[in-house]
């Protein structure tokens, strides 16, 4: 392993093999302090920025959190708290806030702008998520799936339904590549990830003993250890989309017959927020255009026992917590 400390974490390549395990195992390892309340504070002192162009739950309240159980202060800037992007460039918003932070999170609309953001920060750079990456959360579903099954990441297999093109596929099948794992990326052609990022994440698994398959076909998912998919339509996309998106990603859909066909220990994941009742706003604008009461999971599997979202959830604390640590002390 590397030496971590002062690295930025904008996509899954920024770590080898070898660091993503030593990451997972930093989890494990921070996650078990915690539990039995023996944490040590490593960050003692420290100031984190965390800019968000987008909205979050979960990623900001690991961020805040981590920080304030190892010690450190943040300072969140909402979509309309600071310059970035209107008034004053990535580029000039690195150089002054890593005069003052020890370390900068950011999440928004283009990975351009956090890899100009990067370039200009002598501080650690965290990506929380872009279009094209969201690595702290693929960082924490190898974690959960280790976790959760008690075996060596190399072991494990997963699928992928839905949209493969965006963030959170090319996010998993670069980080199952990464782990060693038997990744399955099933979606219709024109929602498969880029060629380049497969030839990629393929030249990674040669190294790893790691497989990756893309397929259109559901009956891939026979035999997987998990079952993840993610929302068909993504923050920012425009209204008008949703209404084609469901109508080809409905074969798609994580039901009780998909988690059937993986097979009986077949556990189901999701980074969440998730459509799978009418309880928000955007679900029921979307039910009024597609009739649709489910999207990307059925109800019925997100509630089931075979369902660990929440664990996953949690795991975002632990996970971000090893990236702060790695990174900064
Ligand atoms: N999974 C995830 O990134 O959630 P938030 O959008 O709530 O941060
Ligand atoms: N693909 C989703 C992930 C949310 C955590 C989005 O970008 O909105």
């Amino acid at each position: 392993v590397g030496e971590l400390t002062g690295r930025d974490f904008l996509k899954e390549v920024d770590f080898s093999p070898d660091e993503w395990a030593h990451l997972v195992s930093l989890a494990g390892e921070l996650k078990a302090a915690r539990r039995q309340g023996r944490e040590e504070r490593r960050l003692e002192g420290l100031n984190f920025a965390l800019i968000f162009e987008k909205g979050s739950t979960r990623t900001r309240a690991a961020f805040e959190v981590a920080a304030r159980h190892q010690g450190a202060h943040t300072t969140y800037l909402d979509p309309t708290g600071s310059h970035i992007g209107s008034k004053e460039s990535a580029a000039d918003t690195g150089r002054v806030l890593s005069r003052m932070y020890d370390g900068i999170e950011f999440r928004g609309a283009k990975q351009d702008t956090i890899e100009t953001l990067a370039d200009f920060s002598p501080v650690p750079v965290w990506n929380g998520l872009t279009d094209e990456w969201h690595p702290t959360q693929s960082l924490c579903d190898a974690f959960t799936m280790v976790e959760a099954s008690g075996r060596p990441a190399s072991e494990l297999s997963f699928a992928y339904l839905g949209d493969a093109r965006f963030n959170m596929g090319n996010s998993l099948m670069t980080m199952g590549a990464m782990m060693g794992m038997d990744v399955r990326m099933i979606s219709p052609a024109a929602f498969a990830p880029q060629a380049d990022l497969v030839a990629g994440a393929k030249d990674i698994a040669r190294e790893t003993g790691g497989r990756i398959t893309i397929s259109e076909d559901i009956a891939d998912v026979r035999g997987v250890d998990f079952v993840h998919t993610d929302v068909w339509v993504s923050m920012g996309e425009p209204k008008g989309v949703w209404a084609e998106r469901c109508r080809v990603l409905a074969p798609y859909r994580v039901t009780a017959q998909v988690m059937e066909l993986a097979g009986p220990g077949a556990k189901f994941m999701h980074c969440l927020p998730a459509f799978h009742d009418l309880e928000t706003s955007t679900a029921r604008l979307v039910h009024d255009i597609t009739g649709m009461r489910e999207l990307e999971v059925s109800d019925e599997v997100f509630e089931s026992e075979a369902s660990i979202v929440f664990e996953q959830a949690e795991n975002r604390l632990h996970t971000i917590k090893a990236v702060l640590v790695a990174t900064c002390s």
